[in-house]
């Protein structure tokens, strides 16, 4: 029987679309990490420019709201040299029932290179890269509760950069596990880069015993959840998804998992906090958290645009 093809990889095993952290190999992981390190410094430069992908189009099409991914895109792509188009979905014909795949189609008619793509349905990157010609690519930004891949790499690229080797790291990542495709995005790649410990914490209702499975520790306290752990992950509640009641009320869930300074005491003194944003202060994390020396929120937010310029790049195939 042949084996299926990673629909990221081309018949070389390089990456042409990404789609999901699951299944990519660690040697792919690393490269964007490494990428991603070249091109900070690019930021710092007076002229915030290189020429990789000049004479390319970059169309974002973000269906679902979004403040650092749309933007970071936006600047990674810019940065790039790369032409940036992106579409105004409310105003779009999408509002008159065009599919998603008329629309990438007649985008891909106007010469598009590069198609980055926000989804409020499991899966639609994944039927976008299927129906691509050959030499466009296909970038995930998020699809409903699957995954979030890019978002998954900037986290692993402010762990690396503050903690250096994953072998010996103890990851939380707490709060709503159950609806997060940022959850899925990081333990699939934390455990392909072989962290130590990955811990998922919430309350059954949020954080199912099904995840255990996927390699990683299931708790249910905080205090068990995030014991001496050197990175604490912070999710938002993600109502949005939430069908019926899952929780008795906010109060209730920060009283029993919201992150305050008292608490985080029970992680590694050195421990660094981190939050894909939006944050909802006093409901999954504190103020003083959030504002506290141990926050590295908004490094991961700056070190976004290194790695989507990575991603850009590597999968357009004009690397560094
Ligand atoms: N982390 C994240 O995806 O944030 P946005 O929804 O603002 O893009």
């Amino acid at each position: 029987m042949l084996a299926r093809r990673n629909p990221q990889l081309n018949a070389h095993g390089e990456l042409i679309h990404l789609l999901s952290t699951e299944g990519l190999p660690r040697d792919i992981l690393t490269h964007i990490l490494d990428t991603a390190a070249q091109f900070v410094s690019v930021s710092d430069r007076e002229v915030k420019k290189v020429p990789l992908l000049r004479g390319k189009s970059v169309f974002n099409l973000f269906f679902e709201n979004s403040t650092r991914t749309r933007t970071t895109f936006d600047i990674a792509a810019t940065r790039l040299s790369a032409d940036v188009y992106t579409l105004d979905i409310a105003r779009s014909s999408t509002a008159k029932g065009e599919s998603l795949l008329d629309t990438v189609a007649n985008l891909s008619a106007m010469a598009a290179d590069i198609f980055v793509v926000r989804h409020s349905e499991s899966g639609a990157p994944y039927l976008l890269a299927q129906h691509v010609a050959p030499h466009v690519h296909v970038v995930n930004a998020g699809d409903g509760r699957h995954a979030h891949p890019t978002q998954g790499l900037l986290d692993m690229y402010t762990i690396r950069h503050y903690k250096k080797d994953f072998s010996n790291l103890t990851v939380a990542i707490v709060g709503d596990v159950l609806h997060s495709r940022v959850a899925r995005s990081d333990i699939h790649a934390l455990t392909t880069l072989g962290a130590a410990e990955v811990r998922v914490v919430g309350p059954r209702t949020l954080v199912p015993g099904d995840f255990g499975p996927m390699g990683v520790r299931v708790c249910h306290t905080l205090e068990e959840g995030i014991k001496d752990a050197d990175v604490i992950i912070m999710l938002r509640l993600q109502n949005e998804r939430m069908s019926g009641a899952l929780l008795p009320s906010s109060q209730e869930f920060f009283k029993s998992f919201g992150l305050t300074p008292e608490k985080l005491r029970w992680a590694k003194p050195d421990a660094i906090v981190m939050h894909p944003g939006p944050i909802n202060r006093g409901v999954e994390i504190d103020s003083h958290v959030v504002d506290g020396r141990q926050s590295v929120i908004l490094p991961q937010v700056t070190f976004g645009i290194a790695v989507r310029m990575a991603v850009l790049s590597i999968v357009a195939g004009n690397e560094a």
